[in-house]
């Protein structure tokens, strides 16, 4: 495996074309972003916990029986995935409210749901990520019926795992957010990552956040606190 050329710079990582057509390397940042840009900053280590964390959760959920684009850790900040074209949408699986939720609904954070919730944000940042239904999706032919409809039966199955996980580990699993990928043959994969970036964790008992809002809202311990989950996680 020989990696070749930067094809992509995101806000978080790094993907390079490699020697083989059919895979990528991604290399993950300690770079953080939060309010579509705005606020930049690092956080030390994180690309290293990202890019580990996402991986052994990946490997658990393939076991799970949901594919994903992983293929093999190179390092602590890169790995091989499959290539795939992304499915330009924000896939968001909610449990608990909080955020964005709390924020258009006007309820306080912390309410339990009786079943999760699904929504899906077009994923463009120069219109800033817009809500959008399924319906809004197939129009704009971002993704068809069949594909909406397998990457919703990915996420909850994503979701029944990870919240089981996580409540061994005595963390609540408040929110996520997911990117599925198309291979070359069509087939949807999960993608991108599962990290304290892109998931809310409640520690069960204080309720005290594990996650990138210690960063967003400036709580403070933001190292500490990726750090925390990947011990919760055996790693
Ligand atoms: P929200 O409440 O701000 O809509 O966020 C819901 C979940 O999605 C939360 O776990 C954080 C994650 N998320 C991302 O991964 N990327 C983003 O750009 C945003 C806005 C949220």
């Amino acid at each position: 495996m020989e990696k070749r050329e930067q094809l992509y710079e995101g806000k978080a990582k790094k993907v390079f074309a490699t020697d083989d057509p059919n895979l990528y390397i991604v290399s993950y940042k300690d770079d953080a972003t939060a309010f579509n840009g705005l606020k930049k900053g690092t956080i030390a280590g994180k690309g290293s916990i990202n890019n580990r964390m996402t991986n052994f959760l990946m490997q658990q959920l393939e076991k799970e029986g949901v594919p994903t684009h992983f293929v093999e850790e190179l390092s602590d900040r890169e790995t091989v995935v499959k290539k795939v074209k992304i499915v330009p949408l924000e896939v968001i699986v909610r449990n608990i409210s909080a955020g964005s939720f709390s924020k258009r609904y006007g309820v306080e954070e912390g309410i339990v749901f009786d079943e999760p919730t699904i929504e899906f944000s077009y994923k463009n940042d120069e219109l800033g990520d817009p809500l959008m239904n399924a319906y809004h999706a197939i129009a704009l032919k971002l993704a068809t019926r069949e594909e909406i409809e397998r990457i919703k039966e990915l996420a909850f199955k994503v979701n029944a795992f990870l919240k089981a996980f996580m409540k061994a580990r005595n963390v609540d699993l408040v929110d996520f957010k997911l990117e599925f990928g198309r291979l070359s043959d069509g087939t949807i994969v999960l993608a991108d990552e599962i990290s304290p970036d892109t998931c809310r964790f409640w520690d069960s008992t204080t309720h005290e956040k594990l996650d990138k809002d210690r960063f967003r809202r400036d709580l403070g311990n933001v190292e500490d606190a990726y750090q925390e989950m990947m011990k919760r996680l055996g790693r």
